[in-house]
């Protein structure tokens, strides 16, 4: 993804990473036509396909048939053996409808929501003002009951968490929580993986009103009830968080506010820790340098689109966490969808 690859370097310059930049839309539009086409469940668990084969199921002509299964082929999501085009194990494990870590649901919002929005993106830069909500007329992307973004949102997020939280799981270490609080845990997709990862977890998501239903059907169809619980709150307007957990989770809320914001919800997560309480930010974070890395900073430039926020340094949230006086901060890094670290504080 970076352009100045051979900076510094004898080779000459080449426009070629300029072309691949300039077209990485088109591979994006592959994945998402072919999403939308279903190829991937299509093809699960079958011999596999011919372009003929293909056209004939979806009623199309043979030539975007080919042109379909040849793009997917160069971009790895499908394989050809014996004249048919199989699933990739890419597409096998995560594009498939269904599938414990199906990423369809980002797919999706991206192709239907975040696409459109980011071909305004100069008119965002130009005018520091989010282009997915007028905020004329909403407070945030969350206020009001928007059906298209109830649709496609949070069954994106939850397809971008559940593998995240697996690797967060892994990378910082919980064996000392009993009771989890995930604010603004959304479809408790980070709940529902730490609860399967560790036998002796309970968790509570605190969500808006209308997330905590969307939650509940995930808690329910994971068969977690009984030890993740859902509670409907606000956490700018209620003066306090719910207590009496050792652990608080933030993933993804703190890239969509302004700094004065996430201090005020740090400043909440402060009060309703107990002593020796740890405080988790999960976040894809920006170097402290602040040239990258490349997901990082094209997720900040996603919150031009879709917030007032943007995403923050390690460097920035510890020095909010360090001011608050949570102690022992630190910077857990791991490699994930939806986070690339963690940042870590504890309450003395
Ligand atoms: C980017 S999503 C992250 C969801 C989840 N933590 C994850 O990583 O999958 C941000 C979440 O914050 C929730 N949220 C926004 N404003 C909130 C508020 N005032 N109180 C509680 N939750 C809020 C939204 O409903 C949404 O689910």
């Amino acid at each position: 993804m970076k352009v100045a690859a051979t900076a510094g370097t004898d080779q000459a310059l080449s426009p070629v990473p300029l072309m691949q930049l300039t077209t990485g839309f088109w591979a994006f539009k592959t994945l998402a036509a072919a999403h939308d086409l279903d190829l991937f469940s299509r093809l699960s668990g079958t011999a596999g396909t011919t372009s003929a084969e293909l056209a004939e199921t979806l009623g199309i002509h043979p030539r975007p048939a080919d042109m379909l299964l040849t793009g997917c082929a160069a971009l790895g999501l499908l394989a050809r053996t014996n004249g048919r085009y199989v699933n990739s194990p890419l597409a096998e494990e995560f594009l498939v409808r269904g599938k414990p870590y199906d990423f369809g649901g980002w797919v999706e919002m991206l192709d239907r929501r975040l696409y459109p929005a980011w071909g305004k993106l100069t008119d965002g830069i130009r005018t520091n003002r989010p282009i997915t909500w007028d905020p004329d007329r909403q407070s945030s992307l969350f206020d009001g009951e928007d059906p298209e973004l109830l649709a496609v949102f949070w069954e994106a997020m939850h397809s971008l968490s559940t593998f995240t939280a697996r690797t967060l799981g892994t990378a910082v270490d919980l064996s000392g929580t009993r009771r989890l609080l995930d604010v603004g845990g959304g479809s408790a997709a980070f709940d529902i993986e730490l609860c399967r990862q560790h036998p002796g977890l309970t968790a509570t998501v605190f969500e808006l009103p209308m997330v905590c239903e969307i939650a509940a059907r995930k808690i329910k169809e994971a068969g977690l009830a009984e030890r993740i619980q859902t509670t409907a709150g606000d956490f700018f307007a209620d003066p306090s968080l719910p207590a009496g957990h050792d652990t608080i989770l933030l993933s993804m809320i703190l890239h969509d506010w302004a700094e004065d914001d996430c201090r005020s919800i740090l400043g909440k997560c402060w009060e309703a820790l107990p002593g020796g309480g740890q405080v988790i930010i999960s976040e894809l974070l920006v170097n402290d340098e602040r040239t990258g890395p490349p997901a990082a900073a094209m997720m900040s430039l996603n919150m031009l689109v879709e917030t007032e926020g943007r995403n923050y340094t390690p460097a920035e949230y510890r020095r909010w966490l360090d001011d608050l006086g949570f102690q022992d901060t630190r910077t857990v890094w791991f490699e994930a969808a939806g986070a690339n670290g963690a940042v870590v504080g504890r309450k003395p």
